[in-house]
């Protein structure tokens, strides 16, 4: 937020409690790894600084954003412990300070969170009443790691809980110069926006379930091909082609608490959440019936590998990575895995320890390897070529989640080639169809 921010043209403080991130900032380095963030921190360094003090920010600037982690609680809600020091501290500064400010939370939390769990902090921490002396604003991004920068740059709405008019109003001067389109702007209470933001990740995770549904009912009937059923879905324009292309479950550090938390808040107030729970259930199960679909490919002896360790392609985040999950199931039922990808060696390695070699090279993990896993739908698996996977063997079984390798290496006879979300005849529901329906 702070480079993209500065990138526009705004003069930016950037306050993290992390001396390390604030050094990085301040040497022209990334405190975290995400596509395009070094080079804009360089290029904008004479707009952006960071510092250890919130004060300092506070006096000097006109707009604070907290945007601190707001991880899952033992009930599945999500925690304020970090909002709330950041508050205070906002808050103390804010004592400090003549003008009119505003603060604006970013961080992801559960309706009702902002106005009773954060607002009070403010005011008791400046002596100030909030809509008088200072403004606030509920207004969460909507951002997919790896491509935070474009996000944030080209959102398609900008979601705005405002306290007051007055606080809104700046808020969505910073979103209009910020913007590199013309934006659409949504300005609702700060309720409707907690609501807002938490309803539409989890619509998506049901768009997600809803397609790997739909991929389980193909790989079960003759000539089922679920990427032709989801093009025809998404030619509805009430439905949309996105995230529907059926392949694993959704993961990483968002989505998978999402669902959680909002059930969690349902059952607090009275409303009916199963819906939520039943898609969080689903996709937590998912990942162990491929392994039910898939374990009998393996004969003992035998070494599979893993193509995809991360959540996702071009990404090092393992959080819920249905890869790895995959990967243990393999190894704890007692066959050899090797797992690669391209970014997340690191990770995987502290993750899965000894159970799995995480080889740092292709061709390393499948020299040997017999069935051969693609969980990701990364350029370097797209690019396979036959050679790469058969190598010196005879033949090899290729599981691919995502139905994103070459025509070349589907077809090969010297590969057993399994698109996961086709018809699979181990799985033929014909003769029940036929008794069914005949
Ligand atoms: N990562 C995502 O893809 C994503 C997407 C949308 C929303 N969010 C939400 O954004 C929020 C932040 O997530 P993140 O992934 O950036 O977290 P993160 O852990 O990567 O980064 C948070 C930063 O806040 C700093 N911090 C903690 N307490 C602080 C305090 N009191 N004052 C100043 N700095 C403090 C930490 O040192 C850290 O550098 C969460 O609510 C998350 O749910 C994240």
């Amino acid at each position: 937020m702070a480079a993209a921010m500065a990138e526009r043209g705004f003069e930016v403080i950037g306050v993290d409690i992390s001396r390390a991130a604030v050094d990085a900032v301040n040497c022209g380095k990334a405190p975290v790894h995400e596509t395009g963030l070094e080079e804009m921190i360089v290029r904008n360094k004479s707009r952006l600084r960071a510092t250890t003090s919130p004060e300092d920010a506070v006096l000097n600037s006109d707009i604070s954003f907290a945007i601190v982690p707001t991880p899952s609680d033992k009930r599945g809600a999500f925690e304020l412990q970090y909002a709330k020091y950041a508050f205070r501290d906002i808050g103390r500064a804010l004592k400090e300070k003549d003008g009119y400010h505003v603060v604006v939370l970013t961080s992801t939390v559960l309706p009702g969170a902002t106005r009773h769990g954060l607002l009070p902090i403010l005011e008791k921490e400046s002596g100030k009443k909030c809509g008088v002396d200072f403004g606030l604003c509920y207004s969460p991004e909507f951002i997919a790691l790896g491509s935070v920068i474009r996000d944030f740059l080209n959102p398609d709405f900008y979601l705005i809980g405002q306290f007051d008019e007055k606080s809104g109003d700046l808020l969505e001067m910073v979103n209009r110069k910020v913007c590199l389109k013309e934006p659409v702007v949504r300005r609702m209470t700060i309720e409707n926006a907690e609501i807002a933001k938490i309803a539409l990740n989890s619509f998506v995770t049901m768009k997600v379930s809803f397609a790997n549904i739909l991929a389980d009912i193909c790989e079960r009937i003759p000539g089922g091909d679920v990427d032709v059923v989801s093009d025809a879905l998404g030619s509805d324009s009430r439905i949309g082609r996105k995230y529907l292309t059926g392949g694993m479950g959704f993961a990483g550090p968002c989505f998978p608490r999402d669902n959680v938390a909002l059930s969690f808040l349902c059952k607090e107030i009275g409303a009916d959440g199963s819906l939520l729970l039943t898609n969080d259930t689903y996709n937590r199960e998912l990942a162990k019936a491929f392994f039910g679909k898939l374990s009998s490919l393996v004969r003992g002896g035998e070494t599979v590998a893993v193509l995809g360790l991360a959540y996702k392609p071009e990404s090092h985040v393992i959080e819920e990575s249905q890869g790895i999950f995959l990967a243990r199931a393999f190894a704890d039922s007692g066959i050899r895995v090797v797992g690669y990808d391209p970014l997340a060696t690191q990770g995987a390695k502290q993750a899965l320890q000894d159970q799995v070699i995480v080889s740092e090279y292709l061709a390393e993990a499948l020299q040997d390897a017999n069935v051969v896993l693609i969980t990701t739908p990364d350029s370097v698996f797209k690019n396979l070529t036959v050679k790469d996977i058969l190598g010196k063997k005879e033949k090899v079984t290729v599981v691919d989640f995502w139905r994103c390798l070459s025509e070349e290496v589907r077809v090969h006879p010297s590969i057993n080639y399994i698109g996961m979300g086709r018809y699979r005849e181990e799985l033929s529901a014909q003769a029940r169809l036929h008794e069914l329906w005949a």
